[in-house]
């Protein structure tokens, strides 16, 4: 699929299986998701732009560069918190605009009930973060919120993908980038993504 990137990296598959781990404790699961989440920060920002700074080394003046624009980040919340704190251990001049969805459960829709976007988006790029890509709802509703509010440069980035939810938000929204630690088998009868991790929300903030 173009524009789809799945991550291929031995440290990356290894914290996957940790963090998969149904004995893996809430506290532990917090930090690998951040850890997951500076990985694909690293990944996700391969292809960003650079303006020239010049600096004064402790030897002489030179032409460096430093990242063009500003960096928007928003998480999907609750569970997107955890990989947005990773994206920002990597990034730190970032602007983080919350975003609340939640999944009917009967239904499977998104439905928004918490909105900080700034008035100004004018930045070079925003990364949308959510550690699963089940049905693909909430990651299309956000996206579109996004791109309504004239956001230009959109990317997503989740941990776990089902193939449904892949296949949805590549055909909403085929301009973006898509960045994925792992593409499971399939999503149970449940909207449940299988192997998966269980709930990433839950397992982040201990609220079984
Ligand atoms: C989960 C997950 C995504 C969404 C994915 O959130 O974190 O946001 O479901 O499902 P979709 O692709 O079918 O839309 P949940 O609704 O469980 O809320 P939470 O983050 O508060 O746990």
């Amino acid at each position: 699929m173009p524009r789809v990137h799945i991550s291929q990296h031995p440290v990356m598959v290894h914290k996957m299986t940790a963090l998969r781990n149904k004995h893996t404790p809430p506290p532990q699961f917090y930090r690998l998701v951040k850890e997951i989440g500076s990985l694909l920060a690293y990944e996700a920002t391969a292809q960003l732009d650079l303006v020239e700074k010049v600096i004064e080394t402790p030897l002489e003046s030179m032409t460096g560069y430093k990242l063009a624009g500003g960096i928007g980040i928003t998480p999907i919340l609750r569970a997107g918190l955890g990989l947005a704190e990773g994206f920002r251990e990597v990034l730190h001049d970032v602007q983080i605009w919350h975003l609340g969805l939640r999944r009917d459960e009967h239904t499977l829709q998104a439905m928004e009930y918490y909105n900080r976007m700034p008035h100004n988006v004018d930045f070079q790029i925003c990364y949308v973060v959510d550690p699963m890509l089940a049905t693909g709802g909430s990651a299309i509703d956000t996206v579109n919120i996004l791109k309504e509010k004239g956001v230009r440069r959109i990317s997503y980035a989740c941990i776990i993908a089902a193939p449904y939810g892949l296949l949805k938000l590549r055909q909403a929204h085929p301009d973006i980038d898509i960045y994925i630690a792992a593409l499971d088998e399939r999503l149970n009868d449940y909207g449940f993504i299988v192997p998966g991790l269980g709930d990433a929300g839950d397992r982040q903030f201990g609220t079984f």
